[in-house]
C-alpha cells in the first residue's frame, strides 16, 4: 500500500533504495519530500542525515520519574524484568532476499523441512514413503508427509488433494465414506504441511487418516515464581479519529496506582503491544479523512508520551502490525528506534520470547483476514479460534496468495517453540481461549467503530484490556469503558 501510494505521486523506487526504505523506516512523506520522479538508495541517505540534525535539536526523551500516589506500594517495582528474546526466530536485522523463484523455493522448502521433522514425531501407523517413489507401493499403506498444492471437490463430492514432498507430486483422495478423514479435510488450506496415512493406489493414496503438526497435548512448564502480572494491548491507533483518549488514560492512570484494585496495577511488570501503534498514513485510500493527525511521526510521539507516563519499572514489549511505519509483507521486523522514541524493547511480528518463565508467542494477527476468508468455520467475532488453527498448523499464515510474504531464507511463520501464551491483535475484538498448554489472548483495541466496520457489520471491542498473573495463571478483563 505504501509503495502504491508512491506510484500514484508518480515516484518509482530503485531495488536497492526499497530496502533502505525498510531498514530504516522511512516514511512516505519524508520519500515525496525529496521531489524525485526516481529514487535511488543515494537520493535517501539526506534524509537520516535531516533525522539526526533534528534529533540533534531535539534533546532524547528522559523517563522523568512517574510520580505515584502515596498509597500505591507496586509490587513490580521490587523486582527486575526478566525476558529471553529467541533472536533466532525473529526476522528484524536479517531480511536479506531478492524475492526470486528460487528464493521462494528455498522458503517453501523451509517450512517443509521445519513442519515434517515435527509430524515425524507422531508414533507411525504404516512405514513412511516419499512420494517419488511411491508408484511402486501400489496396494500398501503408506504414511506420507505432504505440503498441500490444490484442494478440490470431485464431482462425486470427495476431496481431492494435490500435494508434493521434497521429491515429487501425487494425489490424495479423501472419500466422505471415510468420516474421520473427510472432516479433517473440510478444514484443509493450500501450502500447509500434513502427514497423511492411506493405501497407495495406482493413480492416488486413499486418505484414511491425517494429522497436523499441533501441539503436544500436555508439556511440563517452568512454573512462573513470581508473583507479576502482564496487560496485553493492540491496535491502539494513535492518530485515528476514533483513538478513545478518554478510555486510554483510565488505562494510564491505573497503570500508576490511580484506579480501583491497586494491588492488581502494581503487579504489572510488563505491557505486551501487538501492532498497530498508530494509525499511519496512505494504509487505506482517502485514509486522511480518518485521521486526527496526519504525520506518522507525530502520531507515534503520542506513544512515546503514553510510554513515559507509565511507571518506570513497567517493561513495554511492542511488534508492528499492518498500520505501522515497517513494510507490511510479512514476516515485519521491529519498528526501528528512530520511529519510537522511547525506552521500549521493539520486536519484529511474529516473535517468540520467554517472559517471566513463560514463553509467548507475539504476532500481530494480519493473517486472521485469510483464515477467516478460507475457513467456514472462523469469524471475525471470535478470534482466539482462528488463532487454534494457527497453533494446530504450527503456522501463522500457510496460504500463499493471501498475505504479501517476503521469502526469506527461513520461514519465520512457522511456529517453532510451543507457547505457553500467545497474543494477537488486529480484528479489534477480545478473544480467550485455552488450547492444549496454550493460553490464547486476543487484545481488542482502543480505537473506536470505524465506518468499514460498521459497513462489515463487525463490532469491535474496545478498551478491555486483558490481565495476565503468572504465579496464578489467572487471567481477567479490565474494562475501561466503565
Ligand atoms: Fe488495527
Amino acid at each position: 500500500m505504501f509503495m502504491e501510494g508512491l506510484k500514484k505521486h508518480g515516484i518509482r523506487i530503485a531495488l536497492d533504495a526499497e530496502e533502505f526504505i525498510t531498514q530504516h523506516s522511512i516514511t512516505e512523506s519524508e520519500i515525496i519530500s525529496i521531489n524525485k520522479k526516481f529514487i535511488s538508495k543515494e537520493d535517501l541517505g539526506p534524509i537520516l542525515k535531516k533525522r539526526e540534525e533534528e534529533k540533534d535539536l531535539k534533546p532524547e526523551p528522559k523517563k522523568a520519574e512517574v510520580s505515584l500516589p502515596a498509597d500505591f506500594k507496586p509490587l513490580a517495582k521490587e523486582y527486575g524484568p526478566e525476558i529471553k528474546v529467541r533472536e533466532s526466530l525473529d526476522v528484524t536485522g536479517k531480511s536479506r532476499t531478492e524475492g526470486g523463484v528460487s528464493d521462494f523455493v528455498n522458503y517453501f522448502r523451509n517450512r517443509y523441512e521445519r513442519l515434517s521433522a515435527l509430524l515425524r514425531t507422531y508414533s507411525g501407523r504404516y512405514p513412511e514413503a516419499d512420494l517419488e517413489g511411491i508408484s511402486k507401493l501400489v496396494g500398501q499403506k503408506v504414511r506420507v508427509i505432504v505440503m498441500v498444492s490444490e484442494i478440490r471437490e470431485t464431482k462425486k463430492g470427495n476431496i481431492l488433494l494435490q500435494v508434493e514432498d521434497l521429491t515429487g507430486q501425487f494425489k490424495i483422495v479423501i472419500s466422505q465414506r471415510d468420516e474421520i478423514a473427510f472432516t479433517k479435510a473440510k478444514n484443509l488450506v493450500n501450502d500447509e504441511v500434513i502427514l497423511v496415512y492411506g493405501k497407495v493406489l495406482p493413480a492416488f493414496i486413499v486418505a484414511e487418516d491425517l494429522e497436523w503438526p499441533d501441539l503436544s497435548v500436555t508439556r511440563e512448564k517452568k512454573k512462573p515464581e513470581r508473583d507479576l502480572a502482564a496487560v496485553y494491548l493492540s491496535d491502539l491507533h494513535f492518530g485515528s479519529k476514533q483513538f478513545l483518549g478518554g478510555y486510554f488514560n483510565r488505562f494510564t492512570d491505573w497503570m500508576s496506582g490511580r484506579g480501583e484494585n491497586q494491588e492488581l496495577a502494581g503487579k504489572v511488570k510488563y505491557v505486551f503491544v501487538a501492532g498497530d501503534i498508530v494509525d499511519g498514513i496512505g494504509i487505506y485510500p482517502n485514509q486522511e479523512k480518518d485521521l486526527d493527525i496526519v504525520d506518522v511521526f507525530k502520531q507515534y510521539e503520542l506513544f512515546t508520551d503514553f510510554v513515559q507516563e507509565l511507571p518506570d519499572y513497567v517493561e513495554v514489549i511492542v511488534c508492528p502490525g499492518n498500520h505501522d511505519a515497517v513494510r507490511r509483507a510479512e514476516p515485519m521486523p521491529a519498528l526501528s528506534k528512530e520511529i519510537l522514541n522511547c525506552d521500549v524493547l521493539s520486536l519484529g511480528s511474529p516473535s517468540t520470547l520467554c517472559v517471566e518463565n513463560s514463553e509467548h508467542l507475539l504476532y500481530h494477527g494480519t493473517s486472521a483476514d485469510g483464515w477467516i476468508a478460507t475457513l467456514s468455520h472462523l469469524s471475525y467475532d471470535k478470534p482466539e479460534k482462528v488463532m487454534v488453527e494457527c497453533l494446530k498448523r504450527r503456522h501463522l499464515s500457510p496460504m500463499f496468495g493471501g498475505n504479501a510474504i517476503v521469502p526469506e531464507k527461513m520461514d519465520y511463520l512457522v511456529i517453532e517453540k510451543e507457547p505457553d501464551i500467545v497474543h494477537f491483535g488486529h480484528v479489534h475484538k477480545n478473544g480467550y481461549t485455552r488450547y492444549r498448554d496454550s493460553l490464547i489472548i486476543n487484545s481488542g483495541t482502543f480505537q473506536d467503530t470505524t465506518e468499514f466496520q460498521q459497513k462489515q457489520g463487525h463490532i469491535p471491542t474496545p478498551a478491555k484490556v486483558p490481565i495476565y498473573e503468572f504465579m496464578h495463571d489467572k487471567l481477567r478483563t479490565l474494562d475501561f469503558t466503565r
